[in-house]
């Protein structure tokens, strides 16, 4: 299930001095067969027990004593695609510093704007990444390389890459992002060229499946709280006041959830995987009538994409990358609001919609360090001939995964987990709703 492809035997020496002996002080090689257990629950192992099978295991990341690439002789490319996130910079810096001061590579090229900067059509040039040009750039939010959205043609970004010579493209991206990778990679297997394609999971909304977070995500949830906490200010400035945060997410309600956790001043979290009723003795006008009679004031944060079954649907708009993109919920929540408590007592309510200011900024401290992390991995996994992966963290480790497994479907809040419990108990919003 979590089987990693390779290019083809490891023949090069590692430069790197690691060691391949516990009790050295030295850091040791990480071996293809040091792997670790994916499912660590008790009836799992039994599971396993009782079936005389192994269990599912994941390949634990981190330097190889043999390269398929000789590292002074090759070129890496890197590209950041979709809307933008904490720590896009942070992931260039580091897989540019890795290649460069760990492996030895002398050439790197960036991609502009996204995988359009594959299509030699849209007449953006590659430019040339080092040291020097990277070092500062972790201190900015946003992404030096620019980004877009939407795909392009497969076999042209594949003639792209073989005409300059690329032997190793790092993708930096979201769910569209890594399956465009993993396609940019099958059609180099079809060729039967020597290219190694690495997704770096990159996205705000926390929605890739199985591993345990993206990068950005953390940051992202944390200034959303600080708008929370604003927000919570208004609120109960005002006699019957609410206050309305509707946050970005897309189908997934990490943001809104995490933020809610992060800055426990919230009453209700809307998140698109319940289907919530408006109207009705167990409907959320009702909870929020009785919060304001006994409270007089209430903090609402609604994920965009919560509510949509409340809208009369006559077509699915999509956006460049193929998601849906989702009618109004906060100006539509904050306008039932208002006509519902009409006619039963006076109330204030405050609209607050941070839409991208969540996403542009620098990554925080704890995504920086998981930025670094993450782009060394990365690094070390194409330098060994890995392709068609993904570098992520699982079970609190760093690993790498296929592409494959992580785009079978997106991530999204478990209703009965610990995480929602959790919510709930922190808010102290009906479990009916
Ligand atoms: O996927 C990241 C994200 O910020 C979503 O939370 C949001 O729905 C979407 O991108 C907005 O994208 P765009 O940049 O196309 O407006």
């Amino acid at each position: 299930m979590f089987q990693i492809e390779n290019l083809g035997e490891a023949k090069f020496k590692s430069p790197l001095q690691l060691s391949t002996v516990r009790g050295d002080n030295i850091f040791n090689f990480v071996d293809d067969q040091d792997r670790l257990v994916y499912d660590l629950s008790l009836e799992a192992y039994n599971h396993c027990l009782a079936n005389n099978k192994e269990p599912n295991c994941l390949e634990k990341a981190g330097p190889r004593q043999n390269l398929y690439f000789e590292p002074n002789t090759i070129t890496a490319a890197i590209v950041t695609c979709g809307g933008l996130c904490p720590g896009i910079n942070n992931v260039i810096r580091g897989v540019v510093m890795a290649l460069h001061y760990f492996y030895g590579v002398k050439q790197i090229l960036g991609v502009p704007y996204g995988y359009e900067g594959l299509n030699p059509e849209m007449g953006h040039n590659f430019v040339e990444l080092t040291p020097d040009s990277v070092k500062d750039i972790h201190q900015f939010g946003g992404t030096i390389l620019g980004s877009s959205r939407g795909a392009q043609d497969v076999g042209v970004m594949v003639d792209t890459l073989a005409a300059n010579n690329i032997n190793i493209l790092f993708t930096i991206g979201g769910d569209g992002t890594l399956k465009g990778c993993n396609a940019i990679g099958e059609e180099i297997e079809k060729r039967g060229l020597d290219i190694s394609v690495v997704g770096i999971p990159k996205t705000i909304d926390n929605d890739i499946d199985i591993i345990d977070r993206s990068f950005g995500f953390e940051t992202s949830f944390d200034i959303a709280g600080n708008v929370l906490r604003d927000a919570h200010n208004e609120a109960s400035g005002a006699y019957n006041g609410i206050s309305i945060v509707k946050v970005m997410g897309r189908d997934s309600g990490f943001i809104a959830a995490s933020a809610a956790l992060a800055m426990p001043v919230v009453n209700f979290v809307l998140v698109p995987e319940m289907d919530f009723q408006l109207e009705g003795k167990t409907g959320f006008l009702e909870a929020l009538r009785q919060r304001l009679e006994t409270k007089k004031h209430a903090v609402i944060v609604v994920a965009e994409g919560a509510g949509q079954h409340l809208f009369q649907k006559d077509e699915i708009r999509k956006d460049a990358s193929g998601n849906i993109q989702h009618d109004d919920i906060g100006i539509f929540l904050k306008d039932k609001i208002k006509d519902h408590f009409k006619e039963i007592f006076p109330i204030t309510v405050k609209y607050i919609d941070p839409s991208y200011i969540v996403r542009s900024a620098a990554a925080n401290s704890s995504d920086s360090v998981f930025c670094s992390g993450l782009a060394y991995m990365a690094v070390h996994g194409a330098m060994a001939g890995k392709t068609k992966f993904v570098v992520g963290r699982v079970n609190n480790k760093l690993v790498y995964l296929p592409i494959s497994a992580v785009t079978q479907k997106r991530k999204k809040i478990d209703l009965e987990s610990e995480f929602w419990f959790a919510v709930l108990q922190s808010t102290g919003q009906p479990f009916t709703l």
